[in-house]
C-alpha cells in the first residue's frame, strides 16, 4: 500500500460504541464521509429520526453532535454492501456477547457477529481496505479476521482487493462517552502494517495530541482492552468487599476510600462502593479473560480473575439480603420503591444492571415493586426481568415520574446514582411512608445529615456507624 488518505469510512454496528464513536470522528474530520450500517432496521430508523430525542443511545452531548453532522458527513444506513464497497477503512463495531452454547458456553466471547461482518467485508470490499477491530474481542481474533479476508481476496486486475487488519479498542464509558471520545486518555492502535497504522493515527490526530496515540503489536492491543476492563472491575470488587467489612466493623467506606485514594500509587478514581458493577462489558470481558487463561493453560490466573465476578454477584445478593433482614425477614406485599434501573446514571442502557437481579430476588420474595428510572423505557425493564424468569408484571410497575411514588412505601432502594435522586426532599418523603420504613442507599448519593431528622431508618452501603 502507498501513503493512505482515508476519504470514506464504513462502521458496521450502530450501537453504543459505533454511534457515538463515529459521530465524534465525523465532527472532527469534516472531510471524511462516514456511513454507519446495521442489520437492525429499527435502530437505523431511530438514528435517522427527525426527533433527536428518539436516537437509540442516550448519551449527554450526543444528540447535539448528531444534529450537526448527520446527513452532512455522517450517514446511517442498512445498505451494508454499498457502504463496504465505498469505504477505504471499515470499523467492526458489532456485539461480542458471551457464548451461550458449545465450547466455552457461559464464558468465551461469541465472535460470530464479527465473523459474519468480516465475511461481508471480504465479499463486498473494493481495492485496498483497512479493517479495524473496534469491538472487544478475544486475543488472536485478528488472526481469524485476516485469515477470512485473505482467503477471499480477489486477484484479477479489475477487482483486485487487499486488506490490512488493525486493532483499535474503545475505552469509552457510557454516560461520559462524548467526553471520553473527545478527550481520550489514550488511543491504542495495534497492527503490523506501518502505513495502515499511520492512516488510522492521522484520523485521531485531528483532535488527539500525538503523544496520546500509542501503537503496539496486534496481540498487545487486543489483550490491553481486556486487561483494562479487568483492572477496573477488580477495583470495584475490591472496594465492595471492603464495604461489607466496614458495615460490620463501624468503619466508613467513604473515609477508607479517601484515605487510600490519596496514595498516588492507588489513586482516587473508580473506588465508589455500590450495588456491584453492571454494564454490557465488565462481566463479559472478565469471563472471556478467565476462559482465555484456561485455554492457554493458566488455570491459576483464570481463578484469580473469577473472584472479581464472584464478589460482584455476592454484592448484589447481600444488598437484597440486607433489605430482607431489615424488613423483619418479610417483604411479602410490602411496597418497595426502586430508584434507578439503568446500570449507571446518564445512560439508558440496562445490560447487566445490578437492578435486574436485585428486583428479581425481591419479586420472588413477594414484594410489590414500583420501579422508577428517568431514561429507561418500560419495555426494556420488561425485557430484562423476563430474561431472568420474571414473566408477569403483576407485582411490579414502572414509572418515569417521581410524583406520588413514595406514598405508603415500606422501603426505598436507590440503585442508580441519577442526579434527580440527589434533589429529593426526604423530609417530605418522610411524611408519606408507612412506618417503620427504610431508605437504602446503595450508591451513597444521600447526605446522611439530610435524613437525620426523618423517622425512617437509613442504610448506606459501606457505612457502619449505625451499629
Ligand atoms: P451494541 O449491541 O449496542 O451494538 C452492536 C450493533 O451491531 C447492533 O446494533 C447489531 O445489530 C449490529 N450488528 C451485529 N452484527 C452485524 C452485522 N453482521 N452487520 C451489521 N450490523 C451488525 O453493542 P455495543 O455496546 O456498541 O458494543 C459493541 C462492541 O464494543 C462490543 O464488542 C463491546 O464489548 C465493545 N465496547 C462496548 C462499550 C460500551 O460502552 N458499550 C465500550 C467499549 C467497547
Ligand atoms: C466500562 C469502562 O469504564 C470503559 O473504559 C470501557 O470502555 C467499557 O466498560 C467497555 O468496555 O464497555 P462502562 O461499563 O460504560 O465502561 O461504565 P463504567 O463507568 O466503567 O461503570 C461500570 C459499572 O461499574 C457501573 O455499574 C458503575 O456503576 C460501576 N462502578 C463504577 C462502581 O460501582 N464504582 C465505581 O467506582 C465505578
Amino acid at each position: 500500500m502507498g501513503s493512505i488518505n482515508i476519504k470514506s469510512i464504513c462502521c458496521i454496528g450502530a450501537g453504543y460504541v459505533g454511534g457515538p464513536t463515529m459521530a465524534v470522528i465525523a465532527d472532527n474530520c469534516p472531510e471524511i464521509k462516514i456511513t454507519i450500517v446495521d442489520l437492525n432496521k429499527e435502530r437505523i430508523a431511530q438514528w435517522n429520526s427527525n426527533d433527536l430525542n428518539k436516537i437509540p443511545v442516550f448519551e449527554p452531548g450526543l444528540k447535539e453532535i448528531v444534529k450537526k453532522v448527520r446527513n452532512k458527513n455522517l450517514f446511517f444506513s442498512t445498505d451494508v454492501p454499498k457502504a463496504i464497497s465505498n469505504a477505504d477503512m471499515i470499523f467492526i463495531s458489532v456485539n461480542t456477547p458471551t457464548k451461550t452454547k458449545g465450547i466455552g458456553a457461559g464464558r468465551a466471547s461469541d465472535i460470530s457477529w464479527v465473523e459474519a461482518c468480516t465475511r461481508q467485508v471480504a465479499k463486498y470490499a473494493v481495492g485496498e481496505t483497512i479493517v479495524v477491530e473496534k469491538s472487544t474481542i478475544p486475543v488472536k481474533t485478528a488472526e481469524a479476521i485476516k485469515s477470512i479476508l485473505m482467503s477471499c481476496s480477489k486477484e484479477d486486475e479489475q477487482s483486485k482487493t487487499s486488506f490490512s487488519v488493525l486493532s483499535n479498542p474503545e475505552f469509552l464509558a457510557e454516560g461520559t462517552a462524548i467526553n471520553d471520545l473527545q478527550n481520550p486518555d489514550r488511543i491504542l492502535i495495534g497492527g503490523d502494517d506501518p502505513e495502515s497504522i499511520d492512516a488510522l493515527k492521522n484520523i485521531y490526530l485531528n483532535w488527539v495530541p500525538e503523544n496520546q496515540v500509542i501503537t503496539t503489536n496486534l496481540w498487545s492491543s487486543e489483550l490491553s482492552k481486556l486487561t483494562a476492563n479487568a483492572f477496573l472491575a477488580q477495583r470495584i470488587s475490591s472496594i465492595n468487599s471492603i464495604s461489607a467489612l466496614c458495615e460490620v466493623t463501624g468503619a466508613n467506606i467513604e473515609e477508607v476510600k479517601k484515605a487510600i485514594g490519596l496514595d498516588s500509587r492507588i489513586g482516587s478514581k473508580f473506588l465508589n462502593a455500590g450495588p456491584g458493577f453492571g454494564g454490557s462489558c465488565f462481566k463479559k470481558d472478565l469471563l472471556n479473560l478467565t476462559y482465555l487463561c484456561e485455554h492457554f493453560g493458566l488455570p491459576e490466573v483464570s481463578k484469580y480473575w473469577e473472584q472479581v465476578i464472584s464478589i460482584n454477584n455476592w454484592q448484589q445478593y447481600r444488598i437484597y439480603k440486607t433489605v430482607i433482614n431489615k424488613l423483619f425477614g418479610n417483604v411479602n406485599k410490602k411496597k418497595i420503591v426502586i430508584l434507578g434501573f439503568s446500570f449507571k446514571s446518564d445512560t439508558n442502557d440496562t445490560r447487566e444492571s445490578p437492578a435486574i437481579l436485585i428486583c428479581k430476588y425481591l419479586l420472588n420474595e413477594g414484594a410489590d415493586l414500583l420501579i422508577h428510572d428517568p431514561k429507561v423505557e418500560k419495555n426494556q425493564v420488561e425485557f430484562e426481568l423476563r430474561n431472568v424468569g420474571i414473566d408477569n408484571n403483576l407485582n411490579w410497575i414502572f414509572t418515569k415520574n417521581l410524583d406520588g411514588i413514595f406514598d405508603n412505601a415500606d422501603a426505598i432502594l436507590v440503585l442508580t446514582e441519577w442526579g434527580i435522586y440527589k434533589e429529593i426532599n426526604w423530609k417530605s418523603v418522610n411524611k408519606v411512608l408507612r412506618n417503620p420504613s427504610w431508605l437504602f442507599d446503595t450508591r451513597r448519593i444521600i447526605d446522611p445529615d439530610k435524613v437525620n431528622d426523618c423517622e425512617f431508618n437509613f442504610w448506606q452501603v459501606g457505612r457502619g456507624n449505625d451499629l
